[in-house]
């Protein structure tokens, strides 16, 4: 008894192109930091960035720490409303740190800027804040944000898949897929 709705699924990004993707994020990642006694800690945002964080901190040969954080815009599932809650915040001080924001997308650009990730990751005397996306959407940008390290470059569609959802669902493909929205299958 399943009443999930199914979308069409097209797939965008295969599974071998984002490993391979990831990798050269890691060497780009080491090249940024390249002082190994100054600490570097990932900070990814919940729930989207999980996976690519996963992935992402095996593909870096150096110390590092990582934490998540977890912001809410209210809205529709497909569009950032531009309001945004504070749902879990950092465990530790970022104090003299490194700290590199990973997210799955950006998209407008709000979640990143508003939230308290960039702004108040300064405040609380972090050594930089950097920002690491997989996907840019940036045809879609009302806030810029200044983004060190990105994966893919990619057109306007809502994308699943990677850790990336539609309500919840699809965050467990090994790919990135575009959903089709207009062609809805009956339960
Ligand atoms: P923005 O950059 O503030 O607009 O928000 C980006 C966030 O919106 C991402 O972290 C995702 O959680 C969500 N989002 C935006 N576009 C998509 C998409 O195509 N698929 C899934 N989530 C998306």
């Amino acid at each position: 008894m399943n009443s999930l709705p199914l979308h069409k699924l097209e797939v965008m990004i295969t599974a071998e192109e984002i490993a391979k993707r990831v990798g050269e994020l890691g060497r780009e990642i080491e090249e940024a930091y390249p002082h190994h006694d100054e600490p570097l800690l990932l900070v990814g945002v919940l729930k989207g960035a999980a996976v690519f964080l996963a992935d992402l901190i095996r593909a870096i040969n150096r110390p590092l720490e990582y934490d998540f954080v977890a912001v809410s815009s209210y809205g529709k599932a497909t569009q950032t409303s531009g309001e945004v809650r504070i749902l879990k915040d950092l465990d530790a001080s970022v104090q003299g740190k490194h700290v590199l924001v990973v997210e799955d997308i950006l998209d407008t650009g709000l979640t990143l800027r508003f939230s308290y990730l960039i702004e108040s990751l300064k405040a609380r005397h972090a050594k930089s804040v950097g920002v690491c996306v997989l996907l840019d959407k940036p045809s879609r940008r009302r806030v810029q944000v200044p983004v060190q390290h990105s994966g893919f470059t990619i057109e306007d569609r809502y994308v699943v898949g990677y850790g990336m959802d539609y309500a919840e669902q699809y965050r467990n493909l090994g790919y990135i897929a575009q959903v089709e929205f207009e062609k809805e299958y009956p339960d």
